[in-house]
């Protein structure tokens, strides 16, 4: 717990009808930052910010905001307020009476609501739009109305439900930048929930990683991209070479038939590992300065790369991402470095993961 720590979940599980939702959940969110919570369908999201929200109370465990236990503290009286999914604004009022709305029931004065809304709208580029009616507008002003009525509260935190997913790829991007670069100009606490793993990339100071109803890992989207813990992580965020090994001794790894000097240590001798390759780590090369021999299956244009299929002798699945065409049928040779296999540890948790990757800085220090 420190001085920038404005929500603090410790231990804290819900249960719907004897079924856990969510288990045994702990975590800090620290003030003004962007955060993620990324995880497949079901995975308990929507569940987290209900709790932090105050619509639902936990279980089992304490949620702490501002140091101060709120379990039982109604939402309307947590600085807290939520952009939900599909906005959930009034369709028979207008913009204005959209964003007004909290400030008209806290009753505050007219022309204090007239500034404030004014503010809002400005800050999300909606000026001049306070008579359209919301059925007018498009999804992503709807979106904007639906972030200014948050914002014009003045709350700590801003929940966000998948807000974006509505709208159609292009709107969406666009819409990443202008969340991402409100939330830097309000300097306000965004929380928001994706199961889009590019979103989350592209968006957050920090993501963690849900799924069934635990935290599997939580960082900067580089530490959970470049260092996943585990096979789902991997799995989950990016395209992935997952392929069981067995590790050797420090420093030296075994897969796909044969042994690999890795950056890997601290595991003990013939422990059963799985470990990752990124498909942009994997390039195509002669047979002779090759690690692995692979024939190649199937292969996509996407645009900037190929995407590649293969197999090698034992039947493994490498899937390769290069500028270069291959051709179907082709035997062709794949080089990596060391530092491009990550080892993961079976059943680690986060933190002995942790403790793991700092005793490497230690001894390499
Ligand atoms: N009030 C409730 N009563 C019973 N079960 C519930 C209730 N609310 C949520 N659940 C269950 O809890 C689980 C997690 O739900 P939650 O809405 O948190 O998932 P989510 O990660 O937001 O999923 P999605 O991406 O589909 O929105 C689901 O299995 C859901 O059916
Ligand atoms: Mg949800």
């Amino acid at each position: 717990m420190t001085e920038t720590t404005i929500i603090r979940f410790e231990n804290v599980s819900k249960q719907f009808d004897d079924t856990t939702i969510l288990d045994n959940v702990s975590f800090e969110i620290e003030r003004g930052k962007f955060y993620t919570l990324l995880g497949p369908s079901g995975c308990g999201k929507t569940t987290i910010l209900r709790l932090i929200a105050g619509f639902i109370e936990p279980t089992k465990g304490t949620i702490y905001i501002n140091d101060k236990k709120v379990n039982k503290v109604p939402a309307n009286e947590r600085q807290v307020n939520t952009v939900f999914q599909d906005y959930a604004l009034f369709p028979h009022l207008n913009v204005y009476e959209n964003v007004a709305f909290g400030l008209r029931i806290k009753k505050m004065k007219k022309n204090v609501i007239d500034e404030k809304v004014k503010e809002a709208l400005k800050f999300v580029n909606l000026e001049g739009y306070e008579n359209r009616e919301i059925t007018e507008m498009s999804g992503g002003q709807r979106q904007r109305v639906a972030i200014a009525r948050a914002i014009v509260n003045e709350p700590e935190v801003i929940l966000l439900d998948e807000p974006l997913s509505a709208l159609d790829l292009k709107l969406r991007t666009e819409m990443q930048y202008e969340l991402r670069e409100l939330q830097r100009r309000l300097g306000i606490t965004f929380i928001f929930v994706t199961h889009d793993q590019e979103e989350a990339l592209a968006m957050s100071d920090e993501i963690f990683v849900i799924n069934k109803g635990k935290i599997q890992q939580s960082g900067t989207p580089t530490d959970i991209y470049d260092e996943p813990i585990n096979r789902f992580v991997a799995d989950f965020i990016g395209e992935s070479n997952i392929i069981k090994g067995k590790m050797m001794k420090d420093f030296l790894v075994e897969f796909a038939g044969k042994q690999f000097e890795c950056v890997d240590q601290g595991l003990n001798e013939n422990e059963a590992v799985e470990i990752v390759i990124r498909p942009e780590d994997l390039e195509i090369s002669v047979k002779e300065k090759a690690n692995l021999h692979v024939r190649v299956d199937s292969q996509l244009f996407r645009g900037v790369h190929y995407e590649i299929c293969c197999f090698d002798e034992l039947g493994n699945e490498w899937l390769v991402h290069s500028t270069k065409k291959a051709e179907i049928g082709q035997e062709i040779g794949l080089r990596f470095d060391p530092e491009a296999i990550h080892v993961m540890r079976l059943g680690e948790t986060e933190e002995e993961f942790d403790k793991r990757l700092e005793s490497y800085d230690e001894v390499s220090q």
